[in-house]
């Protein structure tokens, strides 16, 4: 993860040049330079943020190939719970509007020279591993996936994954769950036939990212890579002293705010995106004390050494956390 506290972040301006629908309510949107420049180069797994209005933000994945820099691609699934992102991209957005976006970053990186590679889709969190995949075709590593969609009408990208399945039949597995007589994956199964040095990838809805979490957990957890679409965990309320080392500026956070707020409300300019620990943008090095932690960033061995930590959405165990600020 990169130290990105205090800098400010760099936006692009872009264009939506194209909207294609993908499946049923997932839709797909292009997006290129307004003065055709070329766009900063993105690893598999990366996403962007995207500014819709009145300060709202909504990260989402990178879809294309990562060679292709004139433009980016995202797939959004409207959200009938959707709290004005996904509402906004699939109903508002039309070809031709600007968008303010951030740069690519990544925090569900391709480990490119593993031997084997698993990954495994649900529904929209096809879209991190479809990148994946393209890659590791280009790149001619042995892989395998695993997609569950509840219909083949609510799958996107169906087309390429057939294609790809016809050309690697044992390599590809589609399941449409909510088709008759269909069982859904059985996590546990996929994850012990597999090569012990395999890695494994999921993205996708909680029950499918908790199987999975469960089905791997014995696992060296440097193999195990998993993103969240959106925090499932309440945030970590005050109650708790932060102190900035770099100003020795120390601040008492009270019971109904989270430490972000309190720096922001202070004047204190930190990087930030999604403001619900899925990003990984307000990334923040601790010096003292342990974090309670509740983002969907950090991996199991990240949160464990207490070395970094969310501010948007996490708290203390400690009295007194020291951040690196
Ligand atoms: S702002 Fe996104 S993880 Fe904190």
């Amino acid at each position: 993860m990169a130290d990105n506290q205090m800098i400010p972040r760099r936006l692009l301006k872009v264009r939506v040049h194209g909207i294609r629908y993908e499946a049923e309510d997932i839709f797909s949107f292009e997006l290129r330079s307004i003065d055709g420049a070329e766009l900063p180069r993105f690893t598999a797994g990366s996403h962007i943020e995207i500014l819709i209005k009145n300060g709202l933000e909504r990260s989402y994945s990178l879809v294309n190939p990562q060679h292709e820099t004139h433009r980016y691609v995202v797939a959004v699934a409207r959200d009938p719970q959707s709290r004005g992102g996904s509402e906004y991209m699939c109903d508002i957005l039309r070809p031709g509007h600007e968008l303010q976006i951030s740069e690519p970053s990544n925090n569900f990186a391709l480990a490119e020279d593993a031997a084997e590679t698993v990954l495994i889709a649900g529904g929209i969190g096809i879209t991190p591993i479809w990148s994946m995949l393209q890659r590791l075709v280009q790149i001619n590593r042995s892989w395998r996936l695993f997609y569950t969609a509840r219909t083949r009408e609510r799958a996107a990208f169906l087309a390429e994954l057939l294609a790809l399945q016809s050309q690697y039949p044992d390599r590809v597995t589609i399941v449409f769950d909510q088709e008759p007589n269909v069982a859904g994956l059985n996590l546990e199964a996929i994850v012990r036939s597999q090569s012990p040095v395999a890695h494994f990838y999921c993205c996708g809805p909680a029950g499918l990212l908790n199987a999975f979490e469960a089905a791997t957990s014995s696992l060296d957890p440097a193999t195990v890579h998993l993103e969240r679409f959106s925090s499932e965990q309440a945030p970590a309320r005050g109650g708790f002293e932060v102190t900035l080392a770099k100003s020795g500026r120390s601040f008492l956070i009270p019971a109904d705010k989270t430490i972000l707020e309190v720096l922001l409300s202070e004047g204190i300019e930190v990087s930030r995106s999604c403001m619900e620990g899925v990003c990984g943008t307000c990334e923040t090095p601790v010096l003292e004390g342990v974090p309670d932690h509740r983002d969907s960033v950090l991996s199991k061995r990240e949160r464990e050494a207490n070395k970094m930590m969310m501010i948007c959405c996490s708290g203390s165990k400690t009295d007194k956390l020291v951040l690196d600020l």
